[in-house]
């Protein structure tokens, strides 16, 4: 880690800490298969003008899309086909701090190491981007692979966003009150695509959380424990209802009337 990074005060420094927890959690819940899964957060908020600053130790790498909403924003990036197992050790040898240039065309590397960042770059910057012009103070986005989840997506019925978010609403009264904008849907699509990442955006105009048919979940959040507990309750949910279908019953689910108390008790008409 260079200097100035090292040195870069407690808020970075923590910052880190939070997403190396975070990483070792996916790895834990058996989310996280070889390379599997992406983490990206805005610092930007956290640094200092030095840091900001700091020169390049890469070549500007051209965008697929412009992102002038973050221009000049810095982001903590997880490295391309590295081990979520092994970023819960080293979050920077295992990732990159990137800088978006003034013009927000290209993005640099400011960590020391020039680690090349995740393939889902085109998907999570244009999301920070699209948040950032939105005004949101949303700074993490949060990609990976859950087995449950992932496995309802390989159903034509829970294709159906609607259907999937009543069901695992329907599970237990956290999902209700932690996902209450339920769950976004995107058809596959090849991973690391700019399609990926437009067809994504359109669902995080109303969720913020959305499923990839037969490859993972993204969240996006405030803090990276937050995106974290999302998609665990989303998960115990979609648990519950397999554990009930294999075991042979189709499980009652919360009434209409109780989520609808629910969403009262908790203020959750958004
Ligand atoms: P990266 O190793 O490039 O981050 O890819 C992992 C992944 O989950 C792609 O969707
Ligand atoms: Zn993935």
């Amino acid at each position: 880690m260079n200097e100035k990074l090292q040195a870069s005060g407690n808020n970075i420094q923590n910052e880190l800490h939070r997403i190396a927890e975070v990483a070792g959690f996916l790895w834990q819940r058996n989310w996280a298969e070889a390379n599997g899964g992406n983490i990206s957060v805005n610092l930007t908020h956290l640094a200092d003008y030095e840091l900001l600053n700091l020169p390049a130790s890469t070549t500007g790498c051209n965008l697929a899309e412009e992102v002038p909403a973050i221009a000049n924003n810095i982001f903590y990036v997880t490295g391309t086909g590295k081990r979520m197992r092994d970023v819960a050790k080293s979050p920077i040898e295992f990732g990159a701090i990137i800088r978006i240039t003034a013009d927000g065309k290209k993005f640099e590397i400011i960590s020391e190491k020039p680690v090349k960042p995740t393939s889902e770059l085109p998907s999570h910057l244009s999301i920070h981007n699209f948040l950032m012009a939105k005004g949101n103070s949303k700074s993490v986005v949060l990609h990976t692979h859950p087995t449950e989840l992932i496995a309802l997506t390989h159903s034509n019925t829970f294709l159906n966003a609607e259907h999937f978010t009543q069901t695992l609403w329907a599970m237990i009264p956290e999902a209700r009150v932690i996902i209450p904008k339920g769950l976004g849907v995107v058809p596959y699509l090849l991973p690391g695509t700019v399609e990926l990442a437009r067809a994504t955006i359109k669902q995080l105009e109303k969720h913020d959380v959305v499923m990839w048919e037969k490859h993972g979940t993204l969240a996006v959040g405030e803090d990276i424990a937050d995106c974290f507990d999302v998609i665990d309750t989303l998960t115990k949910s979609a648990r519950i209802y397999l554990f009930a279908r294999t075991a042979g019953f189709v499980p009652h689910g919360l009434t209409k009337a109780q989520l609808d108390e629910l969403a009262r008790a908790f203020n959750l008409n958004l």
